[in-house]
């Protein structure tokens, strides 16, 4: 059984009700399809009649619930819901009532916090950052989480490294600007991921050009407070840095530079500096080692919203339900 396969089948073991906000879009349609007929979640899709039958003909929708932005009996609740949360910042009845029917990602975030919906998905045509902003404002992190960040899990073919292959890597998506502080709690969040996604202990890595004092700038000092603040803030996973890729993941690079890590030579979950290097790292993998990526998603969100490439296909979108699905069995436990 291939990973994908483990997680549709976890999705499906106990069903969540997941929305799909981008009616603009046929791979929307070809991917429901998927999920209703495998049984994977119960969809929710917001679209009018008229976007459901431009985008949608054709498409087998039978059990999933249609929302229509415009004529939806719950509308008012979720308008009165993003004034609660929004008033202070300017938001106002008419223009909630306009930002949910122009940008139906809110409209997505509101069904979810509203207890509608455990999770939703979006972006197959809409920037990562407008597909997680809305998220960010009417969501907002879980307690005791300061930030989000995005994560990859990695499935790199005929690899022994990792687990086998798989890996999780972060921040791939979401902080442009990252501090010692951020890169500590994305250490944490992703040894969390790893294990709950993967079921085996997570040994991270905090990446940097230097292992263990092997060159002195400003930038290797960052990633070595974020280890050391990680290691103290989470003593119940196994975090070392500041290690190069190599000393990282390869055993015997990783006995010579940091003889004395408990990771280096064997990690599994990769945290990247700052998001230059952990986008492009995973585009390299999953480009030139042909690795499959699942993601982004997010961690450290209240509720279980997920970003979607744009290039994405329609499995992408099945494989992407199936993990927000999983994330909301998650935060039932
Ligand atoms: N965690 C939690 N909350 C956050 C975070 C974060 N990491 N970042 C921003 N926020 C909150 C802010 O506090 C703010 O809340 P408030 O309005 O209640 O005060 C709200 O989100 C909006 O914040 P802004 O600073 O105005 O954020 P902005 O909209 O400019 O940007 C965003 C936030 C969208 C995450 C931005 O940082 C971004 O675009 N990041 C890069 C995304 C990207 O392009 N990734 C690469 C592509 S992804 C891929 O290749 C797979």
């Amino acid at each position: 059984m291939g990973y994908i396969d483990e997680l549709i089948s976890r999705a499906k073991a106990d069903k969540k009700r997941i929305v799909l906000p981008e009616p603009m879009d046929k791979r929307t349609f070809e991917a429901a399809e998927k999920i209703l007929k495998q049984d994977i979640a119960d969809l929710i899709i917001i679209g009018t009649p008229e976007e459901i039958e431009t985008y949608g003909s054709g498409y087998d929708l039978t059990g999933a619930t249609i929302v229509d932005p415009f004529n939806d009996p719950n509308k008012q609740k979720y308008i009165d819901k993003f004034v609660e949360l929004r008033g202070a910042k300017g938001v106002t009845p008419e223009s909630a009532k306009e930002q949910m029917e122009q940008d139906y990602m809110y409209y997505a975030c509101l069904m979810c916090k509203c207890g509608d919906a455990d999770g939703a998905v979006s972006g197959a045509c809409h920037s990562t950052g407008n597909t997680i902003r809305p998220a960010l404002q009417l969501l907002k992190t879980k307690p005791g989480i300061s930030g989000v960040s995005g994560f990859f899990i990695m499935e790199v073919p005929d690899c022994e490294l990792g687990e086998n292959g798989l890996f999780v890597f972060a921040d791939c998506a979401v902080n442009p600007d990252n501090d010692a502080d951020k890169m500590a709690e994305t250490a944490g969040l992703s040894a969390e991921s790893f294990e709950a996604f993967i079921g085996k202990k997570a040994k991270v890595a905090l990446l940097s050009f230097s292992t263990k004092g092997s060159a002195k700038h400003d930038r290797v000092t960052m990633v070595q407070e974020a280890a050391e603040k990680a290691k103290e803030k989470y003593p119940q996973f196994e975090i070392d840095g500041e290690l190069q890729l190599d000393a990282a993941l390869v055993a015997e690079v990783g006995e010579l530079k940091a003889p004395d890590s408990p990771v280096a030579g064997h990690a599994n979950t990769l945290v990247f500096p700052d998001l230059e290097s952990g986008n492009i790292g995973y585009k390299l993998v999953q480009r030139l080692a042909k690795a499959n990526a699942y993601g982004p998603v997010l961690q450290g969100l209240s509720m279980p919203v997920n970003d979607l490439s744009r290039g994405c296909y329609a499995d992408d979108i099945v494989g992407t339900v199936a993990m927000t699905a999983i994330q909301a069995q998650m935060a039932d436990k």
